[in-house]
């Protein structure tokens, strides 16, 4: 096999000790930027190899978030590196069915935005299956998409995305090896993924234009991506699992020339991964011997001060004893280093010994600085923990990075937009604002004054919950990073505005503590980018003298929580706790009921987020220490 990626790091599955679980060659980048990278020098490298022999390189194209990297790396490629795709001819996986070309949500439109209206791709050398055709002429069309397939002698290069329901182009569960070029219905799940792009489930369509599973088998090279660790499940599944229609991508395994390219979070699963102590002999540091410490306690249903040396023999984990002796040391360093990890005191406990604590004794009262993403992060994600901050003396300001506005629904814009007309019927403003909302065809295309209008409600909502909970009015900030102020789902990249913002206000307040989003499973990015942000700041004044003294936590969103071996800091919570908390949540108002961008999970955030805090208790219940109502987790980030 010849090509860039198997070159640099190629082990044919299941042949070596360590990957004798898995099935289908893949390759871990420690982000999707690197990845994305290679995969695009890969396709330049086919394209021009082509060129020199005056052929014409056939790819097939995915559309969804995972290939969006390459298509920009091709497409910087094309401009400062003369990259020519003269000589390419693209076939695309799938197209919703029906679709006009031009509405915004087609993957023509997505196809031109994302590729090739930067390229010099000449237009008839492109196909993307044709969501208008009319449903009595469907068969022969997608009949006709493989033989133009076919009369190029098929597919050099395809390039794939892999959904949660284990799809590959739309080939849902269920789908046959032998499929051709077809008309199918959409899965539940994938379109629950769909809908936050569609504003809300029921504008997804419920059928697709898709090419088969033998139509993707038959291309010379498949390369698949996968980013994030909602991924992680399925990449195992496809990877270590037998092959099975009922997830259509572990067809793959038949393809003698697919590669996997994934991320650290997608890759989180694999068993060479998540127990590597399950197929090589490891190097054991105080990192590993917590994590296979916990896996072992949970997979043996024990706590873990009562796992025996049979435990540990049993479950691969003899080079473990061997290094560090007896069972019975590693359990009770294992079992201090999370009991460590607790305290009721997120700034640190005055006159008490902070040798063992997360948090340091000195300054008794601590600045600190919560960064959060959206207008309710904050609350949703450690509201348990800022009431602690409050109560505890802390000077906590509240830092909200975006204005959160696209996330309002339009009847809620026009409710308060009406309420404030009924004082003052004449105001233009309002005339126009409530004019728009009604009469506009496309949810996300607000104008300005609805968008500040949008903004404002969310603000409000943010004052008030704060309010209850004790912060000044003085300590909550707003940051309006200007890379979310698109009006779209689709935001500008950073710039240096936006780092400046918060470089700005970390330098004003010389935090002693900072605390932020690490969730990097926010389905549209956000939170990624304003940890970004954060991160380029932190590494801009780090040499300040106040940051010396400045600790940075990580919480985690409304999506997931870190894994007990991940946490360094576990604040418990009492049931009175979880209640203040779910009212500072409350207050949130636009953000319950049915939200536009609500992930995968279709509970509110405060049923969520009280879940996922008694899930970490009960975790920390099990493996022996004590029994909490709920704990919010935290990770230390060592700049
Ligand atoms: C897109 C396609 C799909 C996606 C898959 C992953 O053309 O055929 O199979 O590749 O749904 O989507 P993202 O990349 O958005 O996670």
């Amino acid at each position: 096999m010849k090509n860039i990626i198997n070159n640099i790091d190629y082990q044919p599955p299941g042949q070596f000790e360590e990957t004798r679980y898995e099935k289908i060659h893949n390759v871990v980048f420690d982000n999707s930027n690197e990845g994305s990278k290679l995969v695009a020098a890969e396709i330049a490298a086919l394209i021009r190899e082509k060129q020199a022999q005056n052929e014409t390189c056939v790819l097939g194209l995915a559309t969804g978030s995972s290939p969006i990297k390459v298509y920009e790396e091709l497409v910087r490629m094309h401009k400062e590196e003369g990259l020519s795709f003269a000589n390419v001819v693209t076939f695309n996986l799938d197209e919703y069915y029906p679709m006009p070309k031009k509405s915004i949500h087609s993957y023509h439109y997505f196809m031109h935005q994302h590729l090739f209206n930067h390229i010099d791709i000449k237009p008839e050398n492109i196909h993307i299956p044709d969501g208008m055709v009319p449903k009595e002429k469907l068969i022969e069309y997608c009949i006709g998409y493989d033989e133009q397939i076919a009369s190029y002698g098929g597919l050099d290069f395809q390039l794939l995305g892999i959904g949660r329901t284990g799809h590959i182009g739309f080939n849902e569960p269920g789908s046959h090896i032998n499929s051709g070029t077809r008309f199918i219905t959409l899965d539940p799940l994938t379109r629950s993924d769909a809908a936050p792009g569609f504003f809300g489930i029921e504008n997804v369509p419920r059928s697709a234009i898709t090419m088969g599973i033998k139509t993707i088998l038959q291309s010379k090279r498949i390369v698949l991506l996968a980013w994030g660790n909602a991924k992680a499940p399925i990449v195992k599944q496809t990877v270590e699992g037998d092959m099975t229609s009922d997830v259509p991508a572990t067809y793959l395994q038949k393809h003698p020339n697919t590669t996997f390219i994934l991320d650290e979070e997608a890759s989180m699963e694999l068993t060479r991964v998540k127990t590597p102590w399950l197929v090589r002999d490891c190097q054991w540091n105080d990192d590993l011997i917590k994590k296979s410490v916990v896996w072992l306690s949970e997979r043996t249903g024990k706590s873990i001060l009562k796992l025996t040396e049979k435990d540990y023999n049993a479950n691969g984990m003899s080079g473990l004893m061997a290094q560090e002796g007896v069972p019975y040391h590693i359990n009770i360093k294992v079992f201090n280093q999370i009991q460590h990890t607790i305290t009721g005191w997120p700034g640190g406990k005055p006159n008490a010994d902070d040798t063992y604590r997360p948090e340091r004794e000195f300054p008794h009262s601590k600045r600190v600085v919560v960064f959060s993403p959206h207008p309710d992060d904050d609350v949703i994600s450690m509201g348990g923990t800022l009431d602690r901050l409050i109560e505890q003396g802390h000077e906590v300001h509240v830092v909200y990075q975006t204005s959160g506005s696209i996330a309002v629904a339009d009847e809620q814009a026009l409710k308060y937009a009406r309420i404030m007309q009924s004082y003052d019927v004449e105001n233009e403003r309002l005339k126009e604002i409530i004019e728009h909302l009604k009469t506009k065809e496309k949810p996300f295309e607000d104008s300005l004054s609805v968008r500040n209008l949008k903004a404002q409600i969310r603000r409000q909502e943010a004052i008030s919950a704060l309010t209850f909970l004790g912060v000044p009015l003085s300590n909550i900030h707003f940051l309006d990073m200007p890379f979310y102020e698109t009006g779209s789902i689709k935001k500008k990249p950073l710039s240096k505005k936006d780092i400046d913002l918060v470089q700005d206000i970390i330098k004003r307040i010389k935090p002693h503590q900072i605390f932020a989003a690490g969730d990097l499973a926010d389905p549209h990015g956000t939170h990624k980018v304003c940890l970004d942000a954060i991160y380029k700041s932190i590494d801009n004044v780090k040499d300040e003298s106040f940051m010396k003294d400045c600790r940075v936590w990580l919480y985690r969103g409304a999506w997931h929580e870190w894994d007990v071996p991940q946490i360094d800091m576990a604040v418990p919570m009492s049931p009175d706790q979880v209640l203040r908390k779910r009212k500072a949540i409350f207050y949130h108002e636009t953000q319950k009921d049915g939200v536009m961008f609500q992930g995968n999970d279709p509970r509110e955030f405060w049923v969520r987020a009280e879940d996922r805090n008694h899930q970490t208790a009960v975790k920390y219940n099990k493996l022996g220490l004590a029994d909490y109502a709920a704990i919010e987790a935290f990770k230390r980030y060592r700049f």
